[in-house]
């Protein structure tokens, strides 16, 4: 990432959530009261501008794909919670809004983020004038050239208790050396903490067809500014998380089945290249 720049996939992935609430059918995925909000104005007149776009099976796969992953995270901070967790560390936050509408009155939420698209979101917070509770601690990192470790620890982390870490499209964008020293730090945490990142397998594991997705997606991110350089298949990824317990490794037909089989509109995944990772420990 750009050291100046908010990231700019963290707005394209919040349009898609915002797109969900405004023009997906009912029982919604991802059921955000801020995710239209936050965006704006300005934001908000692009969505606007591109609804045509929504209905294309690559779009609407895709934000299948980014409502399920934020829905299967707080569906798995749920289950943390009831174990005890009480604080919620999201690892490269962008726009989520968990923290602005979180049901959990016991949950510690850490926000961490890019330092300039952490600052970018909390213009847009106080611009949408999207209150930010005491339950809410921003820790800018750049998971680059910071730790983490120290970050959270300066930031009032309580580091005897568990935690729940939620990861979500950040890995593609990281080196491998970055991923793995964040892994290192989470597996390191108190037991019952837990993570749930998303990763996307390389080109090479994908059908052709698939391979053509991949390739436009790539051209797109790396325009942004934020090529994709980290790819797992499932076998890779559960040596990556060895230390952890009970993963669960989902794929589309999986996600499908858990989120999508009983809406009557098109919304589901296609393809195989993303899939959500649980684990635990
Ligand atoms: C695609 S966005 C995802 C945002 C959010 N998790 C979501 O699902 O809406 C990628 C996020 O990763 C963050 N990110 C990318 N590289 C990073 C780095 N080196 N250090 C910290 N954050 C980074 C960006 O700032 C951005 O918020």
């Amino acid at each position: 990432m750009d050291h100046a720049t908010p990231s700019r996939t963290a707005l394209r992935v919040a349009l898609r959530r915002a797109a969900h609430q405004l023009y997906d059918g009912q029982p919604l995925v991802l059921d955000d009261p801020i995710a239209v909000p936050i965006l704006g104005k300005e934001f908000l007149s692009e969505l606007h501008k591109t609804t045509t776009k929504l209905e294309k099976p690559f779009s609407s796969a895709l934000r299948a794909f980014l409502v399920a992953r934020s829905r299967y995270a707080e569906d798995m901070l749920s289950i943390a919670v009831a174990q005890g967790v009480t604080q919620y560390i999201i690892l490269g936050a962008g726009l989520d809004t968990f923290a602005y509408r979180n049901p959990h009155p016991g949950i510690h939420v850490f926000e961490v983020d890019h330092p300039a698209t952490q600052r970018w979101k909390r213009e847009l917070l106080e611009a949408s004038r999207i209150p930010v509770s005491s339950n809410l601690t921003f820790v800018p990192v750049d998971f680059e050239h910071q730790t983490l470790p120290e970050q959270l620890l300066a930031a009032g982390l309580n580091t005897s208790a568990p935690s729940f870490f939620a990861w979500l499209g950040v890995v593609p964008y990281l080196t491998l050396e970055a991923f793995r020293s964040t892994v290192r730090y989470i597996a390191t945490r108190p037991a019952n903490s837990g993570l749930v990142l998303d990763y996307a397998q390389p080109r090479s594991a994908l059908p052709r067809l698939e391979q053509l997705a991949h390739d436009s997606l790539a051209a797109r991110v790396k325009l942004a500014g934020e090529p994709f350089q980290l790819f797992f298949t499932p076998r890779e990824v559960a040596t990556e998380l060895s230390d952890f317990y009970n993963l669960e490794d989902l794929g589309s037909p999986e996600i499908n089945a858990r989120y999508f089989d009983s809406r009557t509109d098109n919304l589901r995944l296609l393809g195989s290249a993303g899939r959500l990772i649980s684990a635990w420990l």
